[in-house]
């Protein structure tokens, strides 16, 4: 008895890790007085054996900490099945601490080799088409087919064996980008877990049935067996969108779950001094990186300028768009308290899916201050060289196709470089956090469902999750909020603003804890289509969004969405402002402040906007959706005077920062920035007035 009592007070302990300790925790891997260590990837088997040395010494000369290997090399390290060959990794290995540079190894499992692939396709993913993907790219190794799983277990277990006690290995990468590149898995290994996943989540098939609404359509199915992941393609209307969910739900915790398998095996043999991490994609359909809590932390990729983004004004493309890399700051440093950048553009990437422009004269320079001043314990270029054959010929590197060159983007690494030396000493990691921060600290809470969700169940074209994340994240950065995206595990009161976009899918339990959350203090602020359905996406059998109808003060008597060229009104604070996407058309109960109100169609003057304070709290619920973000920006300043808190008025593409006692600002607009610091204020690097990619650096 005592001995469970001692177990359970273990857990709860375990369970309730503050910060501190987390951040603690980060510290053996990464030394608090680099601020952020900088890395670049390496690829030994892709150049000649006598370059090795030449290249691993230049990377430690330009002031790198530390190289990552192994990443793609299945096919080296096991070249046929079974049969291991390090030597060449280990020759790598010792070139590489020769010049003190740490490395970071990285486990295969996205690009199982030749051998595998024919002998044993049962490993490959099945698109929609229930085409077999094959051999000759990368990543169409099933994360749900058994025999996949042993092969990795196999290969992991070698590579720790070898590596997991070694000192001059750093951490761990599990995996490159696991993701599947947006591809849907329909292959027999993955139905046949689907289906073992849904047994365990419904025990009967009659509750399957129920949860699913199959007595509509005739789609109730007999037994478990029975049923197929959810296929488009093969279906002549509408998939059933309960079925969808499940299966993105299953397909993340399939993803989410490779990764974990591979920790527990690194873990049996590698020292605690070793991390363990993986590099995820945010906003990726099939995934969902806050799954893997059980990692040291989760990392992230980013290539902010692929022919993606236009960003802000005329020369924007060439510098993307800032939420970015500001919402994976934001978001993955959330998960364990920490994270770091494993992939970042160096130049002209080479997959963009309609061009890829050059990079503006910077702009490599400008995301890594961004990085740094996001956070991250380190920031890791993609790649050393421009390759000379293969699928990245076109893609830059650090250095350019001769290999003693530096880029554009070397040459920015350079800079950064010298820069660092400067900032990591006027840092200082115990400073204290801005009085004016720590009162205009705002959550936002995340949760993939509704991505999920809404993006299945449009109901217009126009609806882009992630667009609605931008565009309010884009607002908190011209309010100058420091943002931190959450889980509903996490505590809310340490937050006097919690924000949840779009949170569709909800129950009472969580409605309940923001109306405490309010009522002792918090400012909660919701926006369209908050609380429309249930866990299981059913709607409510009641009002809509029956369960925050009274938390938020207002009926939503019904929701609208436009042609893509009409443009709607709506009125806040006697200005007009046009919107198309979404519109909650909204009946206030006593009491409830109207905030704005629809200016024209048929339900004019009806509220799209309302507010209310209870308890020392309030809760505003913004209904509209606006292309341009001006409405929510001019809303959200609202709420944030009227708690009596200051915020900035920064233009767009201009992030500012703090971290450890310095504040950083950067510059992604074509328009230049004059900011005004204050009188006491001594600038470390840059220029009051930012042009386009320039840095400024500052302690107040
Ligand atoms: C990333 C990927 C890298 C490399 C890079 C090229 O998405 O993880 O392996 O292919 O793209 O930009």
């Amino acid at each position: 008895m005592k001995y469970i009592l001692f177990l359970s007070v273990l857990f709860i302990l375990f369970l309730n890790k503050t910060d501190a300790q987390v951040i603690k925790s980060v510290d053996a891997f990464f030394s608090p007085s680099k601020l952020t260590e900088v890395g670049v990837y390496y690829y030994p088997e892709q150049w000649n054996r006598n370059q090795w040395d030449r290249d691993l010494k230049h990377i430690a000369d330009m002031g790198y900490d530390f190289t990552h290997f192994a990443e793609f090399a299945w096919t080296m390290m096991e070249p046929t099945e079974g049969e291991f060959d390090f030597k060449w990794l280990d020759e790598a290995l010792e070139i590489a601490a020769k010049n003190n540079l740490k490395v970071v190894m990285c486990t295969p499992s996205a690009t199982p080799p030749a051998w595998m692939c024919t002998k044993y396709p049962e490993i490959l993913v099945k698109n929609f088409t229930l085409t077999t993907m094959q051999m000759g790219s990368r990543q169409q190794g099933s994360w749900s087919s058994l025999k996949y799983r042993n092969f990795v277990s196999k290969i992991v277990v070698e590579m720790a064996k070898r590596y997991g006690d070694d000192k001059r290995v750093c951490g761990w990468q599990i995996d490159n980008e696991p993701s599947h590149y947006w591809v849907d898995d329909f292959s027999d290994g993955a139905q046949n877990r689907f289906i073992e996943w849904l047994k365990v989540k419904y025990l009967t098939i009659g509750e399957l049935n129920k949860t699913w609404g199959n007595q509509f359509w005739s789609q109730n199915y007999q037994t478990f067996d029975q049923v197929k992941i959810p296929n488009s393609y093969q279906l002549i209307a509408q998939s059933n969108p309960h079925a969808v969910l499940d299966f993105k739900r299953f397909q993340a915790q399939e993803c989410a779950s490779f990764i974990s398998m591979q920790a527990e095996i690194l873990r049996k043999f590698i020292t605690t001094k070793q991390y363990v991490t993986t590099n995820y994609i945010h906003f990726c359909d099939q995934t969902q990186p806050d799954l893997n809590k059980d990692l040291d932390f989760v990392s992230y990729t980013i290539y902010p300028v692929g022919g993606l983004d236009e960003g802000y004004g005329e020369q924007g493309f060439r510098t993307g768009n800032s939420c970015r890399i500001g919402f994976a700051n934001d978001y993955f440093r959330n998960i364990t308290g920490n994270t770091g950048v494993f992939e970042i553009q160096p130049g002209q990437v080479n997959w963009g899916p309609k061009y890829n422009p050059l990079l503006y004269p910077g702009a490599v320079r400008m995301w890594i201050w961004h990085i740094i001043a996001g956070g991250n314990k380190f920031v890791c270029s993609y790649r050393f060289r421009q390759p000379l054959y293969g699928v990245e010929q076109y893609h830059h590197g650090i250095m350019l196709p001769d290999g003693i060159t530096p880029s554009q983007g070397g040459k920015e690494y350079l800079q950064v470089m010298e820069e660092l030396k400067k900032v990591r000493k006027l840092s200082d990691e115990k400073a204290a956090t801005p009085d004016k921060l720590i009162k205009r600290n705002t959550a936002v809470l995340f949760n993939m469902d509704n991505h999920w969700e809404t993006n299945n169940q449009r109901q217009t074209a126009q609806w882009s999750y992630e667009k609605h994340f931008y565009k309010y994240y884009d607002v908190f950065k011209k309010m100058g909020l420091p943002v931190s995206f959450i889980q509903e595990d996490a505590n809310f009161s340490h937050y006097p603003f919690l924000i949840a976009p779009a949170y569709q899918l909800l129950d009472s339990a969580l409605v309940k804890r923001w109306e405490k959350y309010v009522t002792e203090g918090g400012n909660l602020i919701l926006t369209c289509r908050t609380g429309q359905k249930d866990r299981n996406a059913h709607l409510w059998e009641g009002k809509y969004s029956a369960p925050i109808t009274d938390l938020i003060g207002a009926n939503v008597k019904n929701y609208d969405a436009l042609p893509d060229h009409y443009k709607a009104l709506v009125s806040f604070k006697n200005k007009n402002y046009e919107w198309n996407n979404w519109g909650d058309i909204l009946e206030a109960h006593k009491n409830t402040e109207v905030l704005a109100a629809y200016a024209n169609q048929f339900y004019k003057d009806q509220a799209a906007i309302v507010s209310k304070k209870i308890g020392k709290g309030s809760i505003t619920y913004i209904g509209v959706d606006t292309d341009e973000g001006i409405l929510e920006l001019d809303v959200l300043r609202e709420i944030y005077l009227k708690a009596g808190i200051s915020t900035e008025s920064y233009p767009e593409g201009l992030i500012v920062e703090w971290r450890n006692g310095l504040w950083y600002a950067v510059n992604y607009s074509t328009n230049e920035v004059e900011l005004k610091l204050p009188l006491n204020s001594t600038i470390i690097i840059g220029n009051k007035l930012l042009k386009q990619t320039d840095v400024l650096i500052w302690k107040e």
